[in-house]
């Protein structure tokens, strides 16, 4: 018998937005999208199935942090969970300029390859999540994100990095939606086949 997968990976693109599209503010500051610990232990269970991360370079060395992070255990266990599951996937950063990465399992690519990640993901065993604004827009123009998931702050910064690219048309359907304590809502969105 043929030993095939029935399931085939899924692409995820996942962000924390404010309410008027934005990833960062104009100051290039993000310091409003900080989760809470309700907030980042949904993230993790969302994020623990990810087996690889497709990061833009900036995106990257924000959360590069997470590779050396010293928790103190009685200060945040989402944190704590969250490092865990950062250190544990594999990385692919893309750059033109990023000469090395300083965390495991981590390697660079040089261009987005369509392709290639259309293999990538045929391969994959595990779900891969697309980050950063910049490099998500390659992906989600060439088709290959299958869900979108937006956490959507209760504010507005009026201007700054959008969230999702211009001159797109994506059609997405709902699949779910929840509302947290501190006024953040998750939009999950699947692309409509
Ligand atoms: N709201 C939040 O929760 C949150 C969380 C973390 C970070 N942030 C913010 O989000 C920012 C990231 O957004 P972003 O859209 O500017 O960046 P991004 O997509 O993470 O990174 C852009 C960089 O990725 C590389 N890249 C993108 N497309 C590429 C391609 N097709 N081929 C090769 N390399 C490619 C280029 O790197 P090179 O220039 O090296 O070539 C490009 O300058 C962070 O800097 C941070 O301020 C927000």
């Amino acid at each position: 018998m043929r030993n095939e997968r029935l399931t085939v990976a899924k692409l995820i693109y996942m962000a924390i937005t404010s309410l008027d599209g934005y990833i960062e503010d104009q100051d290039g500051k993000f310091d409003w999208s900080m989760p809470d610990e309700e907030v980042h232990a949904f993230v993790n269970d969302l994020e623990r199935p990810i087996g690889t991360y497709l990061y833009g370079r900036r995106m990257y060395e924000v959360m590069v942090a997470w590779e050396t992070m010293d928790i103190p255990a009685n200060e945040s266990p989402a944190q704590r969970d969250f490092a865990e599951i950062w250190r544990a996937a594999d990385k692919v950063v893309y750059s033109r300029t990023l000469e090395t990465v300083s965390s495991a399992r981590t390697r660079i690519e040089r261009s987005f390859d369509v392709d290639a990640v259309r293999r990538m993901k045929a391969a994959a065993e595990r779900d891969l999540a697309v980050a950063g604004p910049d490099l998500a827009s390659s992906a989600i123009a060439a088709g290959l994100v299958d869900e979108c998931h937006l956490f959507v702050s209760p504010i507005m910064v009026g201007g700054g990095k959008q969230v999702l690219p211009n001159n797109v048309r994506w059609e997405l359907e709902l699949l779910d939606e929840r509302r947290f304590g501190n006024g953040v809502v998750h939009l999950r969105y699947r692309t409509r086949t």
